[in-house]
């Protein structure tokens, strides 16, 4: 009997645990359905351009704990709409990615991604291809899964930093603002702001009054507490529905590049409340380094649901975590529809109740 063949791919933004879902498919593959696997270098890129590996037992040893992705990502490359090299305008090279499938014998393909690649997904598995998706990302905005893996990873970090910078604000008397990653999904901040206690968390779904913000930090000052920690996501948006953005929509991805809204903040409470206060961007070190404990084991979770559902043929479905239990949801509830913080959540409740103030 033919061996089933698994290809996969990582696409979007990297984060932790990426590596920990490719060896757990390619693992359980191998061991519990004798099955093999390839894998394509840079995300949908590699599946238009046939640019594979092969993914062996071995090869996917040692892994775990690494960051990144061994396979590549890239969150500019959509067969529908892909951009050639030297070309100005995108071709739709879906039936190429069909052609590539194909071509290596392939029974299923498991996606690796956010809303991005899994939404491409979807579309592939409309054109024949038996995708399996697997939610990736540190903003956590998956619809259909309690958490993506790179979650705690980055909210960890972040949490860390913003325990590093009490210090130095409590010595300095200063006002820190800490910008974090999430695009319009505030998950990040908010459980980074509640993880390490911060004085003003800021989301995208609460619209902010900078008048007030600034008026909390000099009442603080007044009322004996010198620092203030301002965590605040880089897609905030103001009360006149403003959003800083440091490009114009990058017409690859569809999508503003967002951020400067740490240093914007910061230098409207200096010149308006006399505090001194410094901005710090967490940036791409959200997204770096080895995945914490919780997300290798979910990471693991999901990657050997994923290779058992490619198995048994059930497709165009991601792989979700659904109050502890791992299971499967559809990808066309996924597709183009992020996960946004209700702001009646608990999160949400408790950050108010425990003396955060949310800037509305
Ligand atoms: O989606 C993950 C993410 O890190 C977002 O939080 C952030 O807005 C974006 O990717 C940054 O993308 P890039 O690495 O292309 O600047």
């Amino acid at each position: 009997m033919k061996k089933k063949r698994i290809g996969i791919l990582t696409g979007g933004g990297d984060c932790p645990g990426l590596n920990a879902v490719i060896r757990a498919v390619v693992k359980r593959a191998v061991i519990d359905y004798g099955s093999e696997a390839v894998g394509f270098i840079d995300g949908y890129s590699g599946l238009v351009t046939d640019n594979s590996v092969t993914l062996t037992y071995d090869s996917v040893s040692s892994i775990l704990n690494m960051g990144g992705t061994i396979l590549g990502s890239s969150n500019r490359d959509n067969p529908f709409e892909f951009y050639h090299e030297g070309r100005k305008d995108p071709a739709d090279e879906s039936g190429k990615a069909v052609e590539v499938y194909n071509k290596h014998g392939l029974d299923a393909l498991v996606c690796i991604g956010g809303d991005g690649t899994l939404t491409i997904a979807h579309r592939l598995a409309g054109i024949g291809i038996n995708v399996v998706g697997v939610p990736k990302t540190i903003d956590n905005d998956v619809q259909g899964t309690d958490q993506t893996f790179g979650f705690d990873t980055a909210m960890s970090t972040a949490t860390f930093a913003i325990d590093k910078l009490r210090t130095t604000a409590a010595s300095h008397h200063r006002a820190m603002v800490i910008e974090l990653m999430g695009r319009t999904a505030g998950w990040l901040t908010l459980f980074a702001g509640i993880a390490s206690g911060s004085d003003v968390i800021i989301i995208p779904e609460i619209q902010f009054d900078i008048d007030k913000v600034c008026d909390f930090v000099k009442n603080r000052n007044i009322k004996g507490k010198k620092y203030s920690l301002l965590a605040v996501a880089e897609g905030a948006v103001s009360r006149n529905g403003k959003v800083i953005t440091r490009e114009a929509m990058n017409t690859r991805t569809g999508l503003p590049r967002l951020g400067g809204i740490g240093t914007f903040l910061s230098d409207e409470i200096e010149n308006r409340t006399g505090i001194v206060s410094r901005p710090t961007v967490l940036g791409h070190l959200q997204r770096g380094g080895s995945p914490t404990p919780f997300d290798r084991i979910l990471a693991t979770r999901f990657g050997a649901l994923a290779a058992q559902l490619a198995m048994e043929g059930v497709f165009d479905v991601t792989v979700c975590l659904k109050g502890g239990t791992i299971e499967y949801f559809p990808l066309d509830k996924v597709a183009n529809n992020p996960r946004l913080v209700p702001i009646d959540s608990e999160f949400v409740r408790i950050a108010r109740s425990t003396g955060a103030y949310l800037g509305d």
